[in-house]
């Protein structure tokens, strides 16, 4: 089968000098593509890759795929991830990973928590700031937790996000607004442990537990390979806690809309009870198991990185009736 690789690497990002820090941390390296592309041969596939730009849509439509594998996070727009699935619906050519609809719910987090409270999915108490004059009345409790709607790779998150009192609450909300000219989610913060649960296909991997000296993740700890955060996989949790988190993976395939492949980021109280953070549906697959917690998680099970890429490519497939011969 012929398999497009579609991603918008680091390298080419239209870097400005407006960008707030990190702006483009959540793009994908050369070296990821290249590892998707060796898997995709190593299955038996041609592969080509293409970066996710309009200019690329002529030569995309020469290669003549018979799926994409779509890792493209886009550059512009409050719903980028959604937009090389809406082209590729246009062009109707299948493709790997969530349509239009999920990469848009999971994109924006206010749209994303609604759902799940929407649906009895536990989430912690949010409010949504547009504007710093209109900061809305709420029964939210302090410590409070200040983040942008939609970004990911914790742009927007530093050592103030977490705010004790309405100062704190206001300075960092300002900041955000004026850095990073996105909705701002501000939050009950969950003070606890926190994991991560990857998904392939229907298939939940081991859990993994992500501990920072700092009580949560922030983006220049991210950014900072040596930085003292570590994962553990499988988390030490009890059976009943595991089978709980990856059922809250899978419950969440249907309330936005997820297909293939995606990673849920939770938080646990200390009394035990579990918080959806957010859904990633375009989760890193950095063929490095120390960054890129889906692939710790899917090393953790036996799989090697191609599994990973044919285990995509099998969902894939079977969901757009497509023979992988
Ligand atoms: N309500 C909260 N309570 C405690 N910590 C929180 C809360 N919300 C976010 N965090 C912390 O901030 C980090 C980043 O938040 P979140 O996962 O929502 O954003 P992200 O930038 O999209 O991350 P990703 O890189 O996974 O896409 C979390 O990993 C967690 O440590
Ligand atoms: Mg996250």
């Amino acid at each position: 089968m012929k398999i497009a690789v579609l991603a918008n690497i680091k390298e080419d990002a239209p870097i400005s000098p407006e960008d707030p820090p990190g702006r483009w941390d959540d793009l994908d390296d050369r070296l990821t593509v290249d590892a998707i592309l060796e898997s995709i041969t190593t299955l038996g596939h041609e592969a080509k890759y293409f970066p996710a730009v309009l200019e690329s849509i002529q030569e995309i439509k020469t290669f003549n795929p018979s799926l994409c594998f779509n890792s493209a996070e886009g550059y512009f727009g409050d719903s980028r991830e959604a937009q090389m699935p809406a082209v590729l619906d246009m062009m109707r050519i299948p493709y790997t990973g969530s349509g239009v609809l999920g990469m848009m719910l999971s994109h924006n987090k206010h749209l994303a928590k609604r759902q799940f409270i929407q649906t009895g999915l536990p989430t912690a108490k949010f409010m949504v700031i547009e504007d710093i004059n209109n900061i809305p009345e709420s029964d939210l409790k302090y410590p409070m937790f200040v983040k942008p709607a939609f970004e990911g790779s914790s742009i927007g998150i530093n050592e103030f996000a977490v705010s004790r009192n309405y100062e704190e609450l206001v300075n960092q909300v300002r900041w955000v607004l004026n850095n990073l000219h996105s909705l701002v989610i501000v939050e009950e913060y969950i003070e606890g442990r926190e994991f991560t649960v990857g998904i392939l296909g229907d298939e939940p991997l081991p859990i993994v537990e992500i501990i920072s000296p700092t009580g949560f993740y922030s983006r220049s700890q991210k950014e900072d390979f040596e930085s003292e955060v570590y994962r553990v996989c499988p988390a030490k949790l009890t059976e009943a806690q595991t089978k709980e988190f990856q059922h809250l993976a899978l419950r969440v395939k249907q309330v936005l809309n997820l297909e293939d492949v995606w990673r849920m980021d939770l938080r646990m109280d200390n009394a035990g009870n579990p918080y959806i953070l957010e859904v990633n549906p375009i989760p890193l697959i950095y063929p490095d198991p120390k960054q890129a917690s889906l692939i710790y998680a899917a090393y953790t099970k036996g799989y090697t990185y191609t599994d990973v890429v044919r285990k995509i490519i099998e969902s894939a497939a079977k969901r757009w009736n497509l023979s992988l011969d």
